[in-house]
């Protein structure tokens, strides 16, 4: 069993870097299910590395995606975020989540500037305890790295709006810049390019590929398995197990991508 994980994971591990993400074994089940949505799933993630997560619809994509940012908590296996526990690297706001479109409730009343400020209570958690900075140094602080941030998905014009009010692509533009405030070191995306307008494509690839260089990880799900093969250093190929993760080219191949979806795909 063992033997099977580690032939499904084609990669060399960087000598002496400590995984951000150690996955081993992990199983999930929904309540009222008798299959289970994930099933041993084993995979290390390192500093600096896009990996795309592809597989078809009911993979058990965005129930990794929820057990790895901790909204889902029922699961066996084990988990390590850079070598501690899940929730104290949730305590240290290093792990950023983006769900899936439908995931959000966006019934609530925010603009997008607090959206993006929500991102920063962790570090200002850290700020107060470690450094006793004043309190106006936060406020001050705070709103330019909002400000930055906004900046830098080129949302700043909308800084005031109700989050309701932007299309699916100014959205996730938004997530991203709470992100970016947040300084996650953990980037986990849940489809980010699904239903998106080219330029918020764009942003949001160059932001992913830049934080990504800095030395974050991104996960990011993906239906385009070309857009995958443009932007991923390495591909996990799930349909409730992993069929395979490693370097792009040796994942999108056609017999991998037919057993993990079940039919041929156009694009090759
Ligand atoms: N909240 C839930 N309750 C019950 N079953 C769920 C729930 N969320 C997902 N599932 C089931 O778990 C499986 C994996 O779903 P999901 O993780 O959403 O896959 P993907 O994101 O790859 O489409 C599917 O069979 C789905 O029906
Ligand atoms: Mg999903």
């Amino acid at each position: 069993m063992k033997l099977l994980e580690q032939s499904n994971q084609d990669f060399e591990q960087p000598q002496g870097s400590m995984p951000v993400v150690a996955a081993d074994n992990i199983s999930a089940r929904y309540p009222l299910d008798k299959e289970l949505a994930l099933d041993s799933v084993t995979f290390t993630m390192f500093p600096g590395e896009l990996v795309a997560l592809i597989g078809p619809n009911g993979a058990g994509k965005s129930t990794l995606f929820k057990i790895l940012s901790g909204v889902n908590r029922r699961y066996s296996g084990t988990l390590l975020i850079d070598g501690a526990s899940l929730l104290s690297k949730q305590k240290a706001n290093f792990i950023a989540y983006m769900p899936q479109e439908g995931d959000i409730d966006w019934d609530y009343p925010i603009l997008v500037k607090e959206v993006v400020t929500l991102g920063l209570y962790g570090n200002i958690r850290q700020q107060k305890l470690g450094r006793l900075f004043g309190l106006a140094d936060y406020s001050a602080s705070h709103a330019a790295l909002a400000r930055k941030a906004l900046q830098t998905v080129e949302m700043d014009s909308y800084a005031n709006r109700d989050i309701k009010a932007l299309s699916g692509g100014q959205k996730k533009r938004v997530f991203l810049a709470r992100a970016l405030a947040q300084d996650a070191h953990l980037l986990l995306l849940d489809e980010p390019l699904s239903g998106v307008d080219q330029r918020s494509e764009e942003v949001i690839m160059n932001v992913l590929t830049e934080m990504a260089k800095a030395g974050a990880t991104v996960l990011m799900a993906s239906h385009d398995i070309a857009g995958a093969r443009r932007y991923a250093n390495r591909v996990l190929l799930l349909n409730k197990t992993i069929i395979k993760m490693g370097p792009t080219e040796s994942v999108i191949t056609e017999p991998l991508i037919k057993q993990a979806f079940g039919r041929s795909l156009h694009f090759f």
